[in-house]
């Protein structure tokens, strides 16, 4: 099924060719380097190719494709494969974008340890599983990291870059330049903890914000508003920390007037809900009044979203930090 023109021999080997593996090779071939997709499923590396045409027709036509090369440049980067050796063959760097199942990508990860090289490095697109668990075991586990995109890849930059105990410091400086080289933005996670760093984060958030709803202290509506037009509003430009350090006179002088509050309202932080029975049912029915939760209503919303992220993502770009 690879066209030949597609040889990944220095390239990349995307496994997997799903909603993430799509839009790995999007950004591969955005950044002019050569990738074969591979799935277990035939059928799903031809829709993938696809809609990968499609979408980058659109994002062309948009003024929104990524990279220096045309659509047909960067289509002619993207192979379909059949043969998951042939898929790896000369790669330098295999992306696995499998479904969230330990025991499948274990297996999978068994099966790459056969055929890969002594100096290809093997990426999980893992969002919670710990590296020590995906490649126990494999005698190529130096070459093993975890490297977690967030939806939408295209334009969400964030890879969060995660070693296990035994992966070698070069494997992830290599993911980390290839990552930049793509237009990407590594974050390098230094030890491996459950949820990463982006999820623990989201986590808390999403933990305090149930919280205020359940207690009623705020609207389901209001509370997403708090982000929305609050929170968020900086922190697609600066995050939490550099936030504390600009609304004061330096991060010391924040501490100093904040930390006793901070610490005060933190003591006030309820258990971790249960998310689920009333509370459950009341944030459902306040956001369905915005989306019904049919799949129509749900697709016109996240294409909306995507719409105001690619948006996002150019303002970003015109916005140099002086
Ligand atoms: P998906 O279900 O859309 O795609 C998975 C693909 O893997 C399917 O095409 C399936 O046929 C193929 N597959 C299954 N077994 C295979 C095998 N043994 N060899 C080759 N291909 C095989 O899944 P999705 O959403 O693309 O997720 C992939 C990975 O990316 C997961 O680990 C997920 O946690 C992670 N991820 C997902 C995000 C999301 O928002 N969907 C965000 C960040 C990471």
């Amino acid at each position: 099924m690879a066209s030949p023109e597609s040889s990944a021999a220095g390239g990349v080997a995307v496994i997997g060719s799903g909603l993430i593996g799509r839009s790995w090779a999007m950004l591969f071939a955005a950044g002019g380097i050569p990738v074969r997709l591979y799935d277990v499923d035939p059928r799903q590396v031809t829709g993938a190719l696809d809609n990968i045409r499609k979408e980058m027709t659109l994002l062309a036509q948009s003024g929104s494709l990524k990279g220096a090369l045309s659509v047909e440049e960067q289509l002619s980067l993207i192979g379909g494969c059949s043969d998951i050796r042939e898929a790896v063959e000369g790669a330098v760097h295999i992306q696995e974008c499998v479904p969230e199942d330990l025991e499948l990508k274990q297996q999978l990860f068994a099966q790459l340890d056969g055929i890969m090289d002594d100096d290809v490095v093997l990426s999980s697109s893992s969002s919670c599983l710990l590296p020590s668990k995906l490649f126990a075991g494999l005698a190529h586990r130096k070459q093993c990291l975890v490297a977690h995109p967030v939806n939408p890849p295209y334009y969400v930059p964030l890879v969060e870059l995660v070693p296990h105990p035994e992966t070698a410091p070069a494997t992830v400086d290599r993911t980390h330049a290839l990552m930049r080289k793509i237009g990407q933005s590594p974050v390098r996670i230094m030890k491996e903890i459950d949820g990463f760093a982006l999820n623990r984060l989201q986590y808390a958030i999403i933990s305090e914000a149930w919280r205020l709803v359940e207690e009623g202290v705020v609207s389901p509506g209001d509370l997403d508003l708090v982000m929305s037009e609050g929170l968020g509003m900086r922190y697609a430009f600066i995050g939490p920390l550099e936030t504390m350090h600009l609304n004061a006179e330096g991060m010391l002088s924040y501490c100093d007037r904040y930390s006793e509050g901070m610490r005060r309202v933190l003591k006030t932080f309820g258990p971790i809900p249960e998310f689920s029975g009333a509370a459950a049912e009341k944030v459902h029915q306040a956001m369905c009044v915005k989306v019904p939760d049919d799949p129509a209503h749900l697709a016109a919303r996240r294409e909306w979203r995507d719409g105001c992220l690619m948006r996002l993502a150019k303002l970003k770009s015109q916005v140099q930090p002086q």
